[in-house]
């Protein structure tokens, strides 16, 4: 699949913009606070609902349109995309509105996804547009808590996936619900027999969660080990990817700890086919820990609290890697991202790299540019485009990013 244009409106820095973009790969260079970043985050917005940055997605609404005084601001994201199935127009807008009785500048915000101009629910947008975003940050898959591990499991799977995306939202809903419940029971007040009717609901769309993680980790961490291990150590290392699936309730001890979630993971990734085991493996741990449960007013075992781990030798890279080494692991694994959609959706994704080339060693960035290269279309950014070799410029074509505009350089 393929952009062949975006426009941006209210969007960050971009007042306004229309952009082409060509097949293959474009470089958007400029400097510092130009808007480069701004506009991978756009694309990666249309492909995700998500910002890599934003806390707030009214954040992403440009300030001044949103300071005006108009009644309503709007901020509007479109791609114009041609994949396998044919042309596709993908939007979104940031709606910001004055509240009736507001004074003072109390706004509500809302957002609106729109797939071939007909207005579709957020979840809808997803799937669209599939990208694989390059940040420098992304080390802290490696070095950084579980939360950020699970959120690219979840975005990543969401791209491809619809049936996932939902069964995870409405997973999210049926444990909120759960935790204020067993809140509720702590007080003294609730009923068990509701209990049990959501702890059924978190078995079911939990286990169907667990199982779908588990098989994608399979699929991604063979290929990510093939790459690290071919492509990018030339047979020197190996690193292994495995699931730790929140099962069961853990031992008070750490390395009790590792071991049982270690066992744990190695059972899921082999019996990932076996919905009705992991569903009563899940039921089971629910049952154990209610109790506790019910004291601390909240849900302790299922996949919200699932994490997953790269070790070297048998070791966590998170903590005994060297810096280096966490790189490779990352660029192994986002290229395995890359593999495993094309072979999934039979077409490769669109690849969006910020400010990543710099980082990498020379066999690295080699390794790195060819898979740019090979790509349908990549979009890269960079300060300096002198640190690129001229073979690869010739084959790119560039762009110069200024205060919000973008221009060709040819
Ligand atoms: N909501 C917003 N409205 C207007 N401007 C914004 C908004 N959010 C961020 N900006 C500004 O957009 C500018 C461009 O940011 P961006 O991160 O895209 O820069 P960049 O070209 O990637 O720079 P760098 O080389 O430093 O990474 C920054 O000055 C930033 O403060
Ligand atoms: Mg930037």
């Amino acid at each position: 699949m393929f952009i062949t244009h975006l426009s941006l409106t209210n969007f960050r820095n971009f007042g306004r913009l229309e952009l082409d973009l060509p097949l293959g790969t474009t470089l958007l260079h400029g400097n510092n606070a130009q808007g480069k970043t701004n506009l991978l985050e756009a694309i990666y917005y249309l492909a995700t609902s998500r910002s890599p940055y934003a806390d707030y997605d009214s954040h992403l609404l440009n300030w001044d349109a949103a300071q005006a005084p108009e009644p309503v601001v709007v901020g509007r994201l479109i791609i114009q995309l041609t994949t396998q199935s044919g042309d596709h127009h993908v939007e979104m807008r940031l709606i910001q509105e004055k509240n009736r009785n507001g004074r003072n500048g109390q706004h509500s915000f809302r957002r609106q996804a729109l797939v071939n101009r007909r207005k579709v629910r957020l979840i809808e947008l997803l799937g669209n547009l599939r990208v694989v975003l390059f940040l420098p940050q992304d080390i802290q898959l490696i070095t950084g808590p579980p939360s950020g591990r699970r959120r690219y499991m979840d975005i990543t799977l969401c791209q491809i996936d619809p049936i996932y995306c939902r069964t995870l939202s409405n997973y999210n809903k049926a444990l909120e619900q759960r935790n204020a419940l067993l809140r509720q029971l702590a007080d003294g007040q609730g009923s068990l027999e509701v209990l049990s009717i959501f702890t059924d609901k978190i078995v079911d769309l939990g286990s169907q969660l667990l199982a779908r993680r588990a098989e994608f980790l399979e699929n991604i961490a063979r290929e990510a080990q093939r790459i690290h291990y071919e492509e990018l150590t030339q047979g020197q290392e190996t690193i292994r990817l495995s699931y730790r699936p929140r099962l069961r309730h853990m031992g008070s001890s750490r390395s009790e700890k590792m071991q049982e979630l270690d066992e744990l993971g190695k059972w899921v990734q082999v019996n990932y086919k076996d919905h009705k085991a992991i569903a009563a493996r899940l039921m089971q741990a629910l049952t154990e820990i209610q109790p506790i449960d019910i004291n601390r007013g909240t849900t302790s075992v299922g996949p919200h609290r699932d994490d997953w781990l790269i070790t070297i030798n048998g070791r966590n890279l998170g903590s005994f890697g060297s810096r280096g080494q966490q790189r490779s692991a990352v660029l192994a694994l986002k290229l395995a991202e890359i593999n495993w959609m094309e072979s999934v959706t039979g077409e490769k994704p669109i690849l969006l790299l910020d400010e990543v080339v710099a980082e990498f060693d020379e066999r690295r960035r080699t390794l790195l540019l060819n898979y740019v290269l090979k790509s349908t279309q990549a979009l890269l950014t960079a300060t300096d485009p002198g640190m690129f070799t001229a073979d690869f410029m010739a084959q790119v074509t560039s762009m110069t990013v200024e205060n919000g505009r973008v221009r060709p350089d040819h």
